[in-house]
């Protein structure tokens, strides 16, 4: 006669004659691995889809944008007739990395005299000869770029045939206050072109 089984619920079967239901099939190593794998892959693709869709947008968002309002000095800052120089300072960002605030380039600002439509005009002081910055003359009479003589009036017309076109005019806004803040409108364009074509 057998002897019967240690196990409790053997012992049950074999002293009923019944059969236990077999244990569920364990799912293959192999299976478990390819499961994992393709998760974790499913993962990585989510984290690195989003950076480089931003790298992709980020140079569309660049060209939309068309230039951007800088506020530069108070009106108060300016003297009639008197031009002057304001760096234009911007922080840059971009898919990576965002970059601290620096000079990206400057304005010639001239306050007009009372009763003229505009109070206040603005120049980008980059020559549209070739880009070097323009300056004013020593005698104070106009605009002058040291690098191969552009000479301008002080409303930004040519006085020789250097340049290929007057200074680049840029929008200009006040605010509503007592002593109203100036917004200047920061663009770049393109150089050694009669027309003026605003860089990207
Ligand atoms: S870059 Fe100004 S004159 Fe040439």
């Amino acid at each position: 006669m057998d002897a019967p089984p240690a196990d409790t619920d053997a012992y049950e079967s074999h002293r009923t004659g019944s059969r236990a239901a077999p244990p569920p099939p364990a799912m293959p190593r192999r299976g478990l691995l390819a499961l994992a794998t393709a998760a974790l892959g499913t993962l990585i693709a989510a984290v690195l889809a989003v950076p480089g869709a931003a790298f992709i947008l980020t140079p569309l968002k660049r060209k939309g944008s068309g230039g951007e309002f800088h506020s530069v000095t108070r009106l108060s800052q300016l003297e009639a007739g008197v031009p002057r120089s304001f760096a234009i300072v911007e922080e840059r960002r971009d898919a990576w990395v965002h970059y601290p605030r620096e000079p990206v380039g400057s304005v010639w600002l001239i306050r007009q005299q009372p009763g003229q439509k505009e109070q206040v005009i603005a120049f980008q002081s980059e020559c549209p000869h070739l880009g070097c910055a323009i300056n004013i003359k020593g005698d104070q009479t106009g605009f002058l770029c040291p690098c191969h003589t552009s000479a301008f009036t002080f409303e930004g017309q040519p006085t020789n045939h250097v340049p290929p076109r007057p200074m680049d005019r840029l929008e200009v806004e006040l605010s509503a206050d007592e002593d109203p803040e100036v917004r200047v409108k920061y663009q770049r364009f393109r150089t050694a072109t009669e027309e003026k074509i605003p860089l990207a």
